[in-house]
């Protein structure tokens, strides 16, 4: 496989920040629609363990490779999620713990099942369940680091546009390792395509639904992918995916942003 596992575990850092100038957001603040999004990612970022929690209950953690991956790539979103969330605190929303606890709270007995459930129908699956987390985690990585970028882009701010590039940077990595999988998964395998194909169209959603409300799904895609550079990226995505073994026509990105009516 052309991901080295290894050199990957051996080389990952934690997200380096501190040779930032945050000061700098005290002169000059980040307009509250960055903030908004922001605010969103960082969700996401910390919600990881949670992501990581409901496959250690599947078939993925018996595979060497893809529980080593997850151990590190979990390490390295959370702190994406702490250099956020100091940006965030520049600008007085406090995001720490106690905040996540709540929504967790919140999210109730929904994500207090989410593994049992995942556990349940996964072991039914077997082994070609792999398959759809890899190609699942393949579009979620493809999503956030499009999502990185064009906040890069549109916030004209050095160090968050700095700090962004290389949180893009890292993420650009786990797509690596996810996409490796995927594909490796899903050639030749008929009956792993039809149930990623399956469990993408059925339930595939932006990254960040059911952590955050519809309402900040809404503005966040429109934000960060309405206009033409916007689509772009979406459609690179859409694109990525349909190359996958199996794969092809599967539009599903383009068509969330449709669904809720995001310009194109
Ligand atoms: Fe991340
Ligand atoms: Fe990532």
């Amino acid at each position: 496989m052309a991901f080295d596992i290894n050199r990957y575990a051996e080389e990952s850092e934690a997200l380096r920040y501190e040779d930032l100038d945050f000061d700098s957001f005290a002169t000059d603040p980040l307009p509250p629609d960055i903030l908004r999004t922001l605010h969103y990612m960082c969700d996401i970022e910390f919600h990881t363990v949670c992501y990581l929690r409901d496959m250690l209950v599947t078939p993925s953690r018996k595979d060497g490779e893809v529980s080593t991956f997850m151990t590190i790539w979990n390490r390295e979103e959370f702190w994406h999620g702490e250099a956020l969330a100091e940006v965030l605190a520049r600008h007085g929303i406090a995001i720490g713990f106690d905040q996540v606890k709540a929504r967790r709270i919140k999210l109730g007995w929904r994500d207090r099942l989410s593994p049992v459930r995942q556990s349940v129908l996964s072991n039914v699956m077997g082994k070609d369940f792999i398959a759809v987390h890899m190609t699942w985690g393949a579009l979620n990585e493809w999503s956030t680091a499009a999502g990185y970028r064009r906040l890069a882009t549109l916030s004209d701010h050095p160090v968050l546009t700095t700090l962004v590039r290389r949180i893009a940077a890292q993420e650009t990595k786990h797509i690596a390792f996810y996409a490796t999988q995927a594909r490796a998964r899903l050639a030749d395998n008929p009956k792993a395509q039809r149930l990623v194909r399956l469990a993408l169209r059925t339930a595939w959603q932006p990254v960040g639904s059911g952590v955050s409300s519809e309402e900040d799904v809404q503005f966040v895609l429109s934000h960060l992918f309405s206009g033409p550079e916007g689509r772009k990226e979406i459609d690179a995505i859409d694109r990525h995916l349909s190359k996958l073994p199996g794969l092809a026509g599967l539009r599903l990105v383009a068509d969330a942003l449709d669904a809720r009516e995001v310009a194109a």
